[in-house]
């Protein structure tokens, strides 16, 4: 099959969460079954100081915006046989960060109708045209207005976000028809919705693991009513889980972390990985029996990390010890750093992005806190288990999907799961957690073994998609 790709974030070339792991790990397991991949993405200002300096210029032409023309170039890079093309064009991307613009939806919608005339001017006459997240799911109604035949497919990553903009506005971003909002296809909450448009014009959508598709599903009202919406696509709604790319995250083969390991010297290799952790943040090295806590993520209401900052108290009086990566909300980074201050022996922070050390945390620690309100798939707690730190997590979409939880099956748990409501079981999984650890449990030293044994490759989770893509392209 030939199938392209377009996103607004893929390793190497960007990321800000999962979703850039997912695009890179995806491509490149489709690759390897012999599929063709042509991957669109913006060409930012990270992307262009890092990563790509060995690109290829392929075509530059103008995007009527309204009646502004828009220059941009299109970039190539091919990488373990994926081809990526990027869209360049200074005033919408070269910007410091990714997204978090007033004219976010502007930029996007630019960037898809740039992919659109690239698709048509290249002639690559895809079968299947694999879309994500708001950014760009109105892609598939562009290339069928233009006349295009082939089937599509809408993931989506993150539900909360769904690209808004004023339906004045519509002529002027993606030169469609006004009939596409009075029709109500576009519209969503008097808005144009970029999610919705993709939602109701692709072949079939899916999310990142099946509790969630059912979460969505089941709950109307959720996420600005979302689920009616789905509710009339219940037929074409599909949940795949995520995989994640060992070539990136596998502790037997880490540049990042300092000892290398597997199931079998994960006591040492841990260790050494601990201690590292200890000199970079300044705890005593005389504590490196205390259990250590990690947790890696975007600092917002989803990911439940005020439940974490409530348990700061217990960590310390349990003698446990956490390092928190993360960015985002900015009070909860004000929190964070109060907290540190209070509590110098228990919590250290690192506020920012960092690859490297999100490597050495996931190796280094022994658990892992993933108390999400809502979580779609998440690779936070798959890394983890793949690195033997023990996933602490709410029980909600992936989250379910993925930990088999010590409440549940004492033999084959990889982590300890609490019901998502539940404000007290992330309490209670904590102090079990540090307990098991200080008795030398022999059930945790399973649990470890079971979580680095367990197969999370994109090169299982890829069957799924190709079954789900050939049964598009039977219809
Ligand atoms: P989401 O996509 O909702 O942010 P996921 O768990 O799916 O959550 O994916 C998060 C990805 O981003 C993981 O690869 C995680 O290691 C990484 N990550 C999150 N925050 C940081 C950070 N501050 N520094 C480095 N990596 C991070
Ligand atoms: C989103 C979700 C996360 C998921 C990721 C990749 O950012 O929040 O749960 O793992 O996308 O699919």
């Amino acid at each position: 099959m030939k199938i392209v790709f377009a996103a607004s974030e893929s390793v190497p070339f960007s990321k800000t969460g999962g979703l850039g792991d997912v695009v890179s790990g995806l491509s490149k397991a489709l690759v390897k079954k012999r599929h063709k991949v042509y991957v669109f993405l913006p060409f930012y200002l990270k992307t262009k100081r890092g990563v790509l300096d060995n690109y290829e210029f392929v075509d530059s032409f103008g995007v009527a915006m309204g009646n502004q023309m828009i220059g941009c170039n299109i970039l190539k890079d091919v990488r373990d046989d994926v081809t990526f093309y990027f869209i360049e064009c200074g005033e919408f991307f070269e910007r410091d960060g990714y997204y978090g613009y007033g004219d976010d939806e502007r930029r996007f919608s630019f960037f898809c109708q740039a992919v659109r005339k690239a698709i048509l001017r290249f002639n690559l006459q895809p079968d299947i045209v694999h879309v994500h997240d708001w950014q760009t799911a109105i892609l598939p109604l562009l290339l069928a207005d233009a006349g295009l035949k082939f089937r599509s497919l809408l993931t989506i990553h993150n539900p909360l976000f769904q690209g808004y903009f004023n339906p004045y506005n519509l002529g002027s971003y993606l030169d469609l028809q006004e009939y596409y909002y009075s029709s109500g296809l576009l519209r969503f909450n008097d808005q144009v919705s970029l999610l919705k448009g993709g939602i109701c014009s692709v072949d079939a959508i899916s999310t990142v693991s099946r509790t969630h598709a059912n979460e969505l599903l089941s709950d109307f009202k959720a996420f600005n009513g979302l689920g009616y919406i789905l509710n009339n696509r219940r037929f074409d709604m599909f949940g795949i889980v995520n995989g994640i790319d060992y070539t990136n995250f596998s502790p037997d083969n880490d540049s990042h972390i300092v000892k290398e390991y597997d199931y079998k010297t994960y006591k040492e290799g841990k260790l050494a990985n601990k201690k590292a952790i200890y000199e970079k943040f300044g705890f005593n090295l005389n504590e490196l029996d205390c259990p250590l806590f990690t947790a890696i993520s975007r600092l917002t209401s989803q990911k439940g990390v005020e439940r974490i900052v409530r348990n700061i108290p217990q960590l310390a009086s349990q003698g446990a010890k956490l390092v928190l990566l993360g960015q985002g909300d900015s009070n909860i980074e004000q929190t964070l750093k109060d907290y540190c201050n209070q509590y110098p022996n228990t919590l250290k922070i690192y506020l920012g992005y960092s690859e490297e050390l999100s490597h050495l945390l996931y190796a280094g620690s022994d658990f892992f806190l993933m108390p999400s309100r809502f979580e779609p798939c998440g690779l936070g707690q798959i890394i983890a288990m793949h690195y033997g730190s023990l996933p602490i997590v709410s029980k909600v979409g992936g989250l379910n999907d993925t930990v088999i939880s010590y409440y549940d099956n004492k033999a084959n748990a990889t982590g300890y799961s609490f019901d998502g409501w539940d404000e007290n079981g992330f309490d209670y999984s904590i102090g079990l957690a540090i307990q098991m650890y200080y008795g030398h449990s022999e059930e945790l030293d399973n649990m470890i073994k079971n979580a680095m044994k367990e197969d999370f490759s994109w090169s299982k989770q890829v069957n799924e998609y190709i079954d789900l893509y050939k049964n598009l392209l039977a219809r």
